[in-house]
């Protein structure tokens, strides 16, 4: 498993402050995938370099997986949405939904994070707000699906290994049920 964490921060590029979502992050990732090659990097809030990172870990290092933190907010400098979406192919916006889902269980200002996500090659990328505390709520809210996409990126899907949601569970019992009577 090949994961990038992308730390979006002028501050934590200029050294004004240590970057800690960054950390958090790679701890979290090293918790639940073996055999991780990670990179890590941090960016300044700019355009062009997070597109370019982004671009050369997509199609250069061949990422399964890369983490942007930090940059997802309105202020005038936030422009990871902008960035990211200006590399992808396909968007995923189950995964902003089931993040923002999760999220205002928490907090109302969780509506204040424009994040996206979606699909470059064979690459997953999503982003996640900057402080540690919103960047670790939202990967855990989509950690449990993210195994299965990444399979299904490669072309390795099986539907089988897909966590069985209570709706399907519910609509094959209907159906089992029709064909015995
Ligand atoms: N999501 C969760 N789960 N927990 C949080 O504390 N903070 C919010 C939001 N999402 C938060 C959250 C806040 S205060 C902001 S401004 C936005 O994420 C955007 O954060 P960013 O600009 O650091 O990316």
């Amino acid at each position: 498993m090949r994961i990038g964490i992308l730390t979006i921060s002028d501050r934590a590029y200029q050294g004004v402050y240590e970057d800690e979502s960054g950390p958090a992050l790679i701890e979290l990732v090293q918790e639940h995938f073996q055999q991780l090659h990670d990179l890590y990097h941090i960016a300044p809030d700019d355009f062009m370099e997070i597109k370019r990172a982004l671009e050369k870990w997509c199609d250069d290092a061949h990422m399964d997986l890369i983490l942007t933190t930090g940059g997802t907010g309105f202020a005038p400098r936030d422009v990871t949405p902008e960035a990211t979406r200006a590399t992808l192919e396909r968007e995923a916006p189950g995964i902003i939904y089931a993040m923002l889902a999760a999220s205002l269980q928490k907090t109302p200002h969780a509506m204040l994070s424009r994040a996206v996500a979606g699909i470059r090659g064979q690459t997953l990328i999503v982003n996640l707000p900057g402080s540690p505390k919103a960047a670790r709520e939202n990967l855990l809210a989509i950690l449990p699906a993210l195994p299965h996409a990444l399979e299904l990126l490669r072309g390795q899907g099986d539907a089988s290994h897909a966590l069985e949601h209570p709706l399907d569970t519910a609509e094959r019992e209907l159906q089992e049920r029709n064909m015995q009577d």
